[in-house]
Order: C-alpha cells, then structure tokens, then sequence
C-alpha cells in the first residue's frame, strides 16, 4: 500500500515528535496528528513554538518547518481515520488504577477505544499501528475489535513501539539505533517501512514477528531501569565503605561487555514509563504462574523506591532529625533534564516526604510550569490541598528559591545548576548550609571548600 495520509491519536510526548520527524522526513505524506484532548491540540496549533505542549529541544524548529504544510494537529479525529491509509495508535497506557490488576496491570481502555472508533469510522483498508506500549499479546485484542465492529474492510495490525528518550527524542527520531516493527502481513509490514526508510538504513529496520514485537518494547525498558538500579544498590553500599560510586561506574563500564551508558547513580528514575512497564512485566508473568521471573523484576522497583526514600529519610536525619518549619530548596522538578515532563519524577516522591514532616519546599525548575508542581502533589492526596499550598512555594527564579534555605536538594540534573553562583548561593543560606546532590552534578571538594556540607549519591 503506499501511503499519503498518515493519522495519529493521541498529540502526546510520543505522538507529537515522532509525527513531526515522520513528517518532516516524508514530505510527500500529508501527516495528521489528533487528539480528545482540545487544550493540548490548540498548544500545538499556537503561533508562539514557545507555547508548544511539549519541551524538547529541536522539536520547535521541526514544527516550525513542517506544520501547516504537511503535519496538521487537529481534533477531528473521525475525519483524519477515515482519510488515512495508515493509523498509529499513540495513547496514554496508565497502570490499572482499579479493578482487576490494580497498580500493575497496564490500563488499555484508552487504546481499545481507539481500535473501536477506527472500527466504527473507516470506510477503506487500514493499516493500524501500536505505538503505545502494550502488554504482549494486545495486538490480537485490538485485531479481534477491528474485525467484529469494523464493517468488512481490511485491517492490518503492526505493533512499532517507540524508543526514544525524552529530552534527547528529536535526535533518537533522527538518528534510531534501531525501527522496530512486528507483523503478520508483509505488505504491510514494507508500507511501514518504507515510511521510516526515508530517513533510516534498512539493515536498523528490524522486521519481527507481533509478540516478539510487544515484548521488547518492555523488556528493554526493563533492562534500562534495572541498570539504573543495579548501580543504585551499589550506591549504598559505597557510601558504607568509602568507595566511589562514580569511579565504580567508570572501572565497570570501561568492561565493553558492561559498557558505559546508562550507570549514572541517582536518587531513582521517573518518568512515565519505567515503572508501569515492569509492573505492566510483573503482572504477565504472574499471569503465567512464573513467580520467580515477576518477583526478579519486580526487585527493580523495590530498589527504586528505597532510593528516593532513603534520599529523604538522610536528608531529614542530617538536619538534626527535623524539618519542621525549615526551608528546603529543590532544584528541579522534572523527571530528567530538557523536558517539562514530571510524570513519576523523583522530586515528587522526596518533596512528599518532606512535607509529612512539615518542612517549608521551596521549588525552582527551569521549564515546568508552576501549576504542575502542586498538581503533582496533590494527586498523591497524603494531606488536605490547603497545606500543601501552604508549605510550598514555586519560584522563577533559583536564588530567591535558595535565600534562607536550610538545604539544597537537587532533584533534576538540569546544567545551568553547574553554573550557578554557588559562593553566593552559601552567602545567602542559612548555616551549617547543607546541600544533598540527588544527581551528582556538583563537585564535592569545590562545594567542602565553599563551606557547605555537602552530600551526593554513593560517593
Ligand atoms: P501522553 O499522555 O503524553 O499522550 C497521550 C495522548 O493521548 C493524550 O494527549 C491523550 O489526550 C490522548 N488520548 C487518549 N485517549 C484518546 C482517544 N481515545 N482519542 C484521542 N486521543 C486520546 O502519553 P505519551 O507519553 O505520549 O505515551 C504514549 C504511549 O507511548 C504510552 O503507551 C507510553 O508508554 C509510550 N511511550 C512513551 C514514551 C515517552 O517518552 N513518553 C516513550 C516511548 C513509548
Ligand atoms: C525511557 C527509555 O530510555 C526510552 O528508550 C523509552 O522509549 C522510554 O523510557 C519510554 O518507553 O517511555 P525516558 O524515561 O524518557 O526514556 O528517559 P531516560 O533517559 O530513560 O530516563 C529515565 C529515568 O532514569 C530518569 O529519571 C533519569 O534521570 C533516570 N536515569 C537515567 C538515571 O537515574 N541514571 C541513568 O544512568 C540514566
């Protein structure tokens, strides 16, 4: 099939750059990007790029170059399905937050009413495509909707789960270390890639069966965040023996079979999609009666969630066992550096803590919006949103966050905090001025010599 119409839904972090990068690479296909959600499609739509819903360096420039002339966002979405040869699903897929499979199981209702309004919608052969990262096995859920509801056209399902990091996403699009695409039809299979190998090499476009597909999407988040905390485990450890754990991490990764990427200590990953994909993991192999394989992931969260607890739980032990009434700065918000994404984001975790001890939070993030910060914390629902209103400010800018601060706490490893003033930053803190680098970002005997006690991860 070839293809000149592209439709997707769902205008998201995933959605909205891996259209922009298909679009702007395949000038001859018109690209449609929709969404339920008329907010964040009139962002896209806004004049001002600064505007756009999403942070991500080089996506501004890429929308800038190609919207209005062959990617449009839009919230018709009955109207894109119909018109598109192609359809990539590219919705949110939360963990399960009732029901059966509560906090583990991934929640699909959004992707099946995809398949359900393309069903209902389409009038000519589609190819469906899972972007969204499902459960292994979703695709013959989805083929068997499209079949039943679907009045006789032909639907073919792939599943291309996508790869990219936020923050890095434009240049993970540019340049894949790898296309994944699974399927039965090979047509279909070849129309897929054929849109990718516009920019990409044939020999990265890896061509597999769906299952194999599905499965690697998670199992490769799996093997990310458990390296995060396999280096996290031994971050404790080398602060019991006054071993490094940065130079623990360069003797190991030095080891190409180890290699060097991806061993950076910290106070824990966030981010949407590490946690939900091995809960999602743990509960299909629970699912089979494979305990064993469930509870060996499931340590990867277990990990994780001491870290941020153990971050905290120092933090307030070294302030002399008390926060109450003290001011802490936090530096960074967002889950990583270079996106205003806080989903799952550490910080939250730590901040949370903190307040149940009564401490005034004082946050400062170069790119999330202010409303966020409190929405996050009130999601959690741990106290009356009042309070929280009460014992947090935002600020925009990093030293009045700081001034009278009892103690830093670095949350997101954004570079312009390498760069700050960080004498006159102690000259304006509270003393002894603690600073706990949650990231490592800092250097240890530069910040002795300022005169802050200064703490970092494993070091
Ligand atoms: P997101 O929440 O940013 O975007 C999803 C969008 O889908 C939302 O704007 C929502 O309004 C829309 N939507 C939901 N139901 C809809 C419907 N029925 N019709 C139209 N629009 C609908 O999510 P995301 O971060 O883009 O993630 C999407 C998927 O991609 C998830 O499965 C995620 O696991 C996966 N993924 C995410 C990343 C990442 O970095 N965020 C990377 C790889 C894969
Ligand atoms: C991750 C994967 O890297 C992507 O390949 C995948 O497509 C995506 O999840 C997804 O499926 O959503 P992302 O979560 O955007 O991407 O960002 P990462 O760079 O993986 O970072 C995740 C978290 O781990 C962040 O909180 C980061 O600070 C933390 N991290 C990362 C560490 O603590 N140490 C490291 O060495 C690396």
């Amino acid at each position: 099939m070839t293809i000149k119409k592209i439709c997707c839904i769902g205008a998201g972090y995933v959605g909205g750059p891996t259209m922009a990068v298909i679009a702007y690479k395949n000038p001859d296909i018109e690209v449609n990007i929709v969404d339920i959600n008329a907010d964040r499609i009139a962002a896209w739509n806004d004049e001002d790029l600064s505007n756009l819903p999403i942070y991500e360096p080089g996506l501004a420039e890429i929308v800038e170059k190609t919207r209005g002339k062959n990617l449009f966002f839009s919230t018709d979405i009955n109207k894109a399905i119909d018109e598109s040869e192609m359809i990539f699903i590219s919705v949110n897929t939360p963990t399960k937050t009732y029901g059966k499979g509560k906090g583990m199981a991934a929640d699909l209702k959004y992707v099946e009413l995809c398949a359900r309004n393309i069903a209902e919608v389409a009038t000519t052969d589609k190819i469906v495509v899972e972007k969204s990262t499902l459960p292994v096995r979703t695709a013959q859920a989805i083929k068997s909707i499209l079949h039943n509801t679907g009045n006789s056209v032909n639907f073919d399902v792939l599943s291309n789960p996508e790869f990219l990091a936020e923050g890095t996403a434009i240049q993970d699009l540019l340049s894949p270390d790898r296309v994944l695409i699974g399927g039965e039809s090979e047509d279909a299979i070849e129309s897929l890639a054929k849109v990718y190998g516009s920019w990409v090499d044939d020999d990265k476009i890896l061509r597999t069966n769906v299952w194999s597909s599905e499965l690697s999407k998670l199992t490769a988040n799996a093997f990310l965040a458990q390296r995060i905390s396999s280096i996290n485990a031994i971050s404790e450890l080398c602060e019991k023996t006054e071993a490094n754990v940065n130079e623990v991490a360069r003797a190991i990764g030095m080891d190409s079979r180890i290699g060097s990427k991806f061993l950076n200590a910290s106070i824990g990953f966030g981010g949407s999609c590490f946690q939900k994909d091995i809960l999602n993991l743990v509960y299909i192999a629970r699912s089979y009666n494979l305990h064993e394989v469930a509870d060996y992931w499931e340590q990867v969260i277990v990990l994780n969630d001491h870290q941020k607890r153990r971050f905290s739980d120092h933090l307030i032990k070294t302030l002399y066992n008390t926060v109450s009434g003290k001011k802490i700065a936090m530096l960074g918000w967002a889950f990583k550096k270079d996106t205003n994404d806080t989903r799952e984001s550490a910080a939250i975790y730590v901040a949370d803590h903190l307040l149940s001890e009564q401490a005034n939070v004082a946050v400062y993030d170069p790119k999330v919006e202010d409303f966020k910060v409190l929405n996050d914390l009130n999601y959690l629902n741990s106290r009356p949103e009042q309070e929280n209103r009460e014992l947090v400010s935002v600020h925009d800018n990093p030293y009045e966050a700081l001034k009278d601060a009892h103690a830093v706490a670095i949350m997101t490893e954004w570079d312009e905090f390498k760069t700050y003033d960080w004498r006159s930053i102690y000259d304006n803190m509270k003393k002894p001025a603690f600073v706990f680098d949650g990231r490592n970002i800092l250097d240890k005997s530069k910040m002795e010599e300022i005169g802050f006690e200064y703490y970092s991860i494993g070091q």
